[in-house]
Formats: C-alpha cells, sequence, structure tokens
C-alpha cells in the first residue's frame, strides 16, 4: 500500500513539474537501471528540467516493505526561476527540500 502510495505522489510531482514547453524538449540524458529490489534513473531535458532518483527495497518489519528511495528534480518554471528540489521517500513519508518551500517547526 505504502509502495503505491509513493508512486502515486511520484507521479503527481512528476506531472506538476513538467514546464508548458514540454513539448518541444529534447531528451539530453535518460539513463535507468531497474533490478529485482532496487532501481535508480536520470532523466535530463533540454528545457531545463532534469530529475534522478533511486530507490531500494527494505523490510520494515515481519510483514512489510517498502521501497525507500531519494532522489532530485529541478525545472525552470513559468516565472523564469529555476526550482530545485531534493526529496526523500520511506515508511514515513515523502519528505522534499527545497529553498522555496516552507520548513517545519521542530517537533
Ligand atoms: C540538494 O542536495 C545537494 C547535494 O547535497 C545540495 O548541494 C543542494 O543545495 C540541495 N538542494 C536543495 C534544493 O536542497
Amino acid at each position: 500500500m505504502k509502495f503505491a502510495i509513493v508512486f502515486a505522489a511520484l507521479f503527481a510531482l512528476a506531472v506538476a513539474a513538467s514546464p508548458a514547453s514540454y513539448k518541444d524538449a529534447q531528451v539530453l540524458r535518460s539513463e535507468s537501471d531497474v533490478g529485482v529490489d532496487s532501481f535508480h534513473y536520470n532523466l535530463e531535458t533540454s528545457d531545463g528540467t532534469s530529475q534522478q532518483a533511486q530507490g531500494q527495497l527494505k523490510q520494515v518489519d515481519a510483514e512489510n516493505s517498502a521501497v525507500v528511495q531519494s532522489g532530485s528534480y529541478k525545472y525552470i518554471a513559468d516565472d523564469g526561476q529555476t526550482y530545485s528540489i531534493n526529496w526523500t521517500a520511506d515508511e514515513f513519508g515523502f519528505h522534499p527540500e527545497g529553498a522555496h518551500l516552507p520548513v517545519a517547526p521542530e517537533a
């Protein structure tokens, strides 16, 4: 279940991160390696968008496993600014970090 939630979140982010000019973008780099219990990929396009991520299957407890992932992406938005995000996703959720994102107060 967590696996599906993480991927749904990542897909939503990937869609949200696509600038309007994506239709004209050329692929500059596309690498991926998908194994049985791990993966990584790296994608860069000529519109200034890039993303990379890697993940590894982790046994959380006797019954549950999760794909623990980390990655980053950046894109040029309609305002002309480049936005960069570093993120991790694990059994506790999705954790993005970026200069433009608010930071939660210490618990
Ligand atoms: C992402 O991580 C890299 C390497 O640790 C760091 O140089 C960069 O400033 C980070 N970017 C953001 C948006 O946090």
